[in-house]
């Protein structure tokens, strides 16, 4: 094969956007390989291995249709020799690792048998079924435990919460955890702080309209526990573009208002206190 791997050529030659239609054809180039011929290809600068790239048997050079919400999940992920990615539905985030190079294996996994025949037939389009093994499971109950990184992506909190509480294996260094809830994101805080895990880091991301935050947990029983407050905003989110953080920090304010306003809750009294106070402080 010659020399610079498939991702190299195929984004120098076509960038990641192109997606080769009808009238091109693969040619067979080794044993695993193919190579991409357009209508116009003149056959002696394929003899010469020029401008013409050579993907894996199976793999289909287009663009991973992958939200910044979800590559934002992928950047908190260390490199890593395997990460599980439960709830995998389509299985974008799963491939990305795999082909950005972030995780050398990926375990994906659903509740339900339609996102996991997704996440496989994306897994083969897209040339990664070798790297890939799919797992229908409830959580994490029926996946293997050889893994670095868990990701869980685009569900409530209560459910994270559900799914990381049935598996006190998962407490260990063995693991870091990267968490992207759609709801009740104070509730999935107070069970991590509460349970031994540290938000080392907080990303705040805008996608379209929303806000989201990805957080990623280490295991850290010693570590101090969050206050009320900072269930609310974590410390970790200081470490965002400040205009992020405001943001957020005012997103977090107003709900906390708006529920107060409408009904008594003692613990989002003192973390609204507590981050008025901060919001002075800064
Ligand atoms: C909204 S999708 C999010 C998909 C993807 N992770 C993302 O963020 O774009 C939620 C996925 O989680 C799956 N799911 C829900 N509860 C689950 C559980 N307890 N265990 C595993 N998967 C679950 C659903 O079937 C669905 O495919």
């Amino acid at each position: 094969m010659a020399p610079g791997g498939e991702m190299f050529r195929y984004s120098q030659h076509f960038g990641e956007n192109v997606l080769p239609h009808g009238s091109h054809k693969w040619l067979p180039y080794s044993k695993n390989e193919v190579r991409l011929k357009s209508p116009n290809t003149n056959l002696s600068r394929l003899v010469r291995n020029e401008a013409f790239p050579i993907f894996p048997k199976g793999g289909v050079p287009m663009k991973l249709p992958i939200s910044p919400r979800l590559l934002a999940c992928a950047d908190l992920v260390p490199p890593c020799r395997r990460a599980a990615d439960v709830g995998c539905d389509h299985g974008y985030l799963a491939i990305h690792l795999i082909r950005s190079g972030i995780a050398g294996q990926v375990i994906a996994s659903d509740i339900n048998e339609a996102p996991l025949q997704s996440a496989l037939h994306n897994a083969a389009r897209y040339g990664v079924r070798e790297k890939m093994s799919f797992y229908r499971s409830d959580g994490v109950r029926q996946i293997p435990h050889d893994f670095d990184c868990l990701i869980c992506a685009g569900m409530g909190g209560d459910t994270m919460v559900s799914i990381l509480s049935a598996a006190p294996w998962l407490r260990s260094e063995q693991y870091t955890l990267v968490l992207q809830c759609q709801s009740k994101t104070p509730l999935l805080r107070r069970y991590l702080s509460d349970t031994g895990w540290v938000i080392d880091r907080e990303t705040i991301l805008r996608d379209g309209k929303f806000l989201y935050t990805v957080i990623r947990a280490l295991w850290n029983p010693a570590a101090p526990r969050l206050t009320v407050g900072g269930r609310y905003l974590p410390p970790a989110a200081r470490d965002n573009p400040p205009e992020l953080y405001a943001d957020y920090r005012d997103y977090v304010l107003r709900g906390l208002r708006l529920t107060l306003a409408h009904q008594d809750n003692p613990e989002k009294q003192q973390a609204l206190a507590e981050l008025e106070a901060l919001a002075i402080s800064i």
